[in-house]
């Protein structure tokens, strides 16, 4: 797992809950080495911190995936405002992860390990993926759709009705856009 996901777990944890807290993690998980952007680090080590941040915050570790991919999206967009300019709307973008979004990221770390899409329905407020990865972390992968729904002022509910870690091949995203109450576009 690249360098910067670990960076966007820090500084989530930090902007949420404060240095202490993740102070916390990084004692718990005895992982006190710094994690440069482009170095890949073992999967295990990610899901050490998010199951530490799950029993400090009492709460499951697919809630804590499914969180810090919004924050992590909230981040990227402004990082990377360039992949979110061109749409007005999340299944637009969403529609360009695979030959657009990720396809740069494996430019740029050219050793990234990337899921795959495949988008099996799309309307405009609506789009089926299906993600396959053998992390599994179908739960991140919501996070960041709910995130991105988010920074286009929608909201977004998410049907997942098969999943890798109940023993699928893959997992079903199904993935519905409305207009957010109030109508404010997000991060
Ligand atoms: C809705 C949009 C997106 C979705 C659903 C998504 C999904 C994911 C998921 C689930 C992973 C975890 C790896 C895995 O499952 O095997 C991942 C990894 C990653 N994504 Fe995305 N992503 C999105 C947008 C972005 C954006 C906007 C960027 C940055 C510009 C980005 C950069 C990365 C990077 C750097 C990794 C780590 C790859 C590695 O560790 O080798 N993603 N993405």
């Amino acid at each position: 797992m690249k360098g910067i996901i670990f960076n966007l777990l820090e500084h989530a944890v930090i902007k949420a809950h404060g240095p202490k807290t993740w102070k916390a993690l990084v004692t718990q998980t005895g992982l006190a080495r710094p994690y440069a952007a482009a170095g890949n680090y073992p999967d295990s080590e990610m899901i050490q911190f998010v199951g530490a941040a799950a029993h400090l915050l009492n709460t499951s570790v697919a809630d804590v995936l499914r969180w810090f991919g919004r924050e992590a999206i909230s981040h990227l967009s402004t990082r990377y405002s360039h992949f979110f300019a061109p749409h007005k709307s999340t299944s637009t973008f969403m529609l360009t992860i695979n030959d657009a979004i990720h396809a740069d990221v494996r430019k740029i770390y050219p050793d990234a390990d990337l899921p795959t899409f495949d988008f099996l329905e799309s309307t405009p407020n609506r789009v089926v993926l299906a993600y396959r990865s053998a992390r599994r972390l179908c739960a991140l992968a919501e996070g960041f759709i709910a995130g991105a729904a988010s920074h286009f002022g929608e909201d977004a509910t998410i049907v997942h009705p098969t999943c890798m870690l109940r023993g699928d091949d893959r997992c079903v995203l199904e993935c519905t856009f409305e207009p957010r109450r109030g109508g404010e576009r997000g991060a």
